[in-house]
Formats: C-alpha cells, structure tokens, sequence
C-alpha cells in the first residue's frame, strides 16, 4: 500500500501560470545564455546583468495575472487529504505551490522572493528590485546581496532530506521537468532504488522517461488533478 509520496516539480507545473519554462522553444534558455546570468561566475563578472535577469523574473512572478493553477492546487490538495507521509520537492524558484496551500515544500533551487547576504549570510524575504546599491538588512553591509537561488555549479539545498525521503518512498511523481539537470534528474533512480512505484506527469516524455514505471502526457492542469482524483480513488 502507498504510503510516503515524494514529488518533484519542476518548471512546466507553472507553465500555465504564466511563467516560462528554460527549454521550451520559447524558454528562458532560448533568451539567455546560462553561463551569463545563472552562474557564480556571471554573478563575480557582471553582477548588474545577473541582478537584472532576476529583477525582471521576479516582477513578472508578482504581477498580478500570475496564479497557482490546477496542477499546484491538485498537489496541495492530496497533500491536505493524504494521510501518509508527503514530500513536494520543486526545482522552481516561484511560490506557487506555497500560494496554493503546499506545506511540507522543498526549493531545492531557491527561492525568487528571498535574498542572500554574501558577508553574514541571513536569507531575509524581498519582493524589491536588487542591485549593487542594495543594502542588508540584517548586518547592513552594501552591495552583498545576491538572489537566494542555486546557480550552476553550486550545490542544490536540503539534499539530505530529500536523499533520506527518496530513499523511504513508495510513490515517486515528477511533474513538468525536462531532466536535464542533476541532481533532480536522478531522483527517479533514488526512488526505484527504494522500490518505490515510479511516475513521469509531463507534457511530453522526457530524457528519463525509460527510468519511469508509468507516464501521463498532456497539460499539467490537465494530467495531474486527473492523476490525483484516480490516485485518491484507488485508495
Ligand atoms: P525545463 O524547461 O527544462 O523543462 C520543462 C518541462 O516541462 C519540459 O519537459 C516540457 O515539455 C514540460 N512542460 C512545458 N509546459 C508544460 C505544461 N503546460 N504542462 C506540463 N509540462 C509542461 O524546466 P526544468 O526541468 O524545471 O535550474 O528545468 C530544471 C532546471 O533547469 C531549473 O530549475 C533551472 C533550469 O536551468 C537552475 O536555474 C539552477
């Protein structure tokens, strides 16, 4: 019987919530080079550029036409209802799935809305624009602040707790992510490792579409509010 689920979503969950995916033809990476804006190294070289990207990502994230849609509310819903152990795990930087009442929530890859100090290290909310005139409010350092996300070559967060729910899973979901990037592409090997049922909800079947037991292919607020009602009425 299914009693841990973990799912890791990842950008295609908020597609229709009008925020772009990366590697869609229209995607974030067809506009912008990642070694310009989502590395350490772009952040060192041109800080401004890096700012800026994440400046314009987080003003579209709060305007006002951008909602949780079907797909976060069918996760936060099953979670409500489940009485096993749940784990949402998402490679998004938006808050979508908080909006939509996730609790047990994991941003692997950081968060749009909070920033990092680089002198005291405080995470603190922010919903402003950055730049080098930015100030901390914890320890008041100027021009220390960077966006509290993962950039390539740095190390995702909580990957212990992740690690340790993929290792005690029996249901593992992945929604809406290309499997491109490790390490949340490798999670599906973690959970079958475990044992656990496997399942790929995306638009398509991605890279690691062999790795999957089973897969639902349409939109995601179509494929995961289905998924959800018959994994509820199994029960
Ligand atoms: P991708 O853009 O790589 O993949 C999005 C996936 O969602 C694709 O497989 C699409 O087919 C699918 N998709 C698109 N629209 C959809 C919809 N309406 N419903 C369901 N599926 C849909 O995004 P991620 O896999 O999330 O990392 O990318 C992983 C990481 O790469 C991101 O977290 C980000 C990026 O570079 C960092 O910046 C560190």
């Amino acid at each position: 019987m299914t009693r841990r689920i973990v799912v890791l979503t990842g950008a295609g969950v908020s597609q229709e919530s009008g925020l772009d995916t990366f590697r869609d033809p229209d995607g974030i990476w067809s506009k912008y080079r990642v070694e310009d804006v989502a590395t350490p190294e772009a952040f060192a070289r041109d800080p401004r550029k890096v700012h800026d990207f994440y400046n314009l990502r987080r003003r579209n994230l709060l305007a006002g036409h951008v909602k949780p849609n079907t797909a976060h509310a069918a996760l936060a819903e099953l979670e409500r209802i489940w009485p096993g152990e749940f784990l949402l795990v998402t490679q998004n930087i938006d808050d979508l799935h908080e909006r939509a009442g996730s609790q047990n929530l994991i941003h692997m890859h950081g968060e749009m809305r909070k920033v990092r100090c680089a002198a005291c290290g405080a995470v603190t909310a922010n919903d402003a624009d950055l730049s080098l005139a930015s100030v901390c409010g914890a320890c008041t350092k100027l021009g220390a602040l960077r966006p509290h996300v993962v950039w390539f070559g740095e190390m995702p967060l909580e990957m212990e707790r992740i690690g340790e729910a993929l290792a005690h899973c029996d249901l593992f979901i992945s929604v809406g992510t290309s499997g491109n990037v490790y390490p949340a592409a490798g999670f599906v090997a973690e959970a079958n490792v475990a044992g656990a049922r496997t399942v790929e909800l995306n638009l398509e079947p991605s890279l690691g579409r062999s790795h999957f037991a089973e897969g639902h292919y349409g939109k995601a607020t179509s494929v995961v509010p289905e998924f959800v009602a018959a994994l509820l009425a199994e029960r």
